[in-house]
């Protein structure tokens, strides 16, 4: 089986409603030519969602959640539910991103928890998974993210699930990680999940320059994209990645 591309653009706190119809505009065009081996993926804020829905119907572009309850309702101020996510058309979940790891202190188990709610939805979820510097100048790279791998997919269906190595030091930095060593890691994580057509991305500073060397690495089936997910021009260039024929 051939695993699918999958290009995510994760656009965080960025864009209001007028700025999401502006993106939507420009991007349409520059993606009508893309490829059919790949799919598109944004997950906008909560706010931006039924306008992109909107705005790229019949792009063929998927819509991500950023997150998701495990709860279907209640008191849970600030919080999006599964059913809410559903009613807009979205279709998957980005879970255990880091920045919720760290700002809001998620812990591998409440992400395990959505996890599975967003699977019994329907939802497909992106589980995030990473290292920090300290941990990677420590050698426990692979340790903690075999540790987030199992306690973040107990119990979760590992066929209708993507993956998104995404090393802490690279989010926002400009540093994307050497393609040889995200491949590396990419690879033990497909390993970890225990199904060979896992789609397993990798995220941290993707850009233009880097997309193709990326994509061109036999583990690696898309990437995780912010900061240069916001402009249209520069994530459709992502979205048109160019990798030499495989033979
Ligand atoms: P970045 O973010 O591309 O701006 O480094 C990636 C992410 O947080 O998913």
């Amino acid at each position: 089986m051939v695993r699918k591309a999958v290009i995510a653009g994760n656009w965080k706190m960025h864009m209001t409603c007028a700025e999401t119809r502006a993106f939507a505009a420009a991007f349409r065009p520059l993606i009508a030519g893309m490829p059919a081996d790949r799919e598109v993926v944004i997950a906008p804020p909560f706010t931006s969602i039924p306008t992109l829905c909107r705005h790229l119907e019949g792009a063929g572009v998927a819509i991500a959640g950023q997150n998701v309850h495990w709860e279907d309702q209640g008191a849970y101020t600030g919080m999006i539910s599964a059913p809410m996510l559903l009613e807009h058309g979205v279709t998957h979940a980005i879970l255990g991103h880091s920045e919720p790891r760290k700002y809001y202190s998620e812990t591998d188990e409440q992400i395990n928890l959505r996890a599975r709610t967003a699977q019994r939805h329907g939802l497909l979820p992106i589980l995030c998974v990473g290292e920090s510097l300290d941990q990677r100048e420590a050698s426990e790279t692979e340790r903690v993210i075999h540790r987030q791998i199992e306690q973040g997919l107990e119990d979760v269906d590992p066929t209708h699930l993507i993956v998104a190595y995404e090393p802490i030091w690279a989010i926002g930095t400009g540093k994307t990680c050497p393609a040889e060593e995200a491949n590396r890691i990419c690879g033990l994580i497909r390993g970890w999940v225990g199904n060979a057509d896992v789609t397993v991305q990798y995220g941290g500073s993707v850009n233009p320059a880097t997309i193709d060397d990326l994509m061109a690495q036999s583990e690696i089936d898309g990437v995780l994209v912010g900061g240069a997910s916001l402009q249209a021009e520069s994530f459709a260039r992502i979205v048109n990645y160019q990798v030499p024929a495989r033979v």
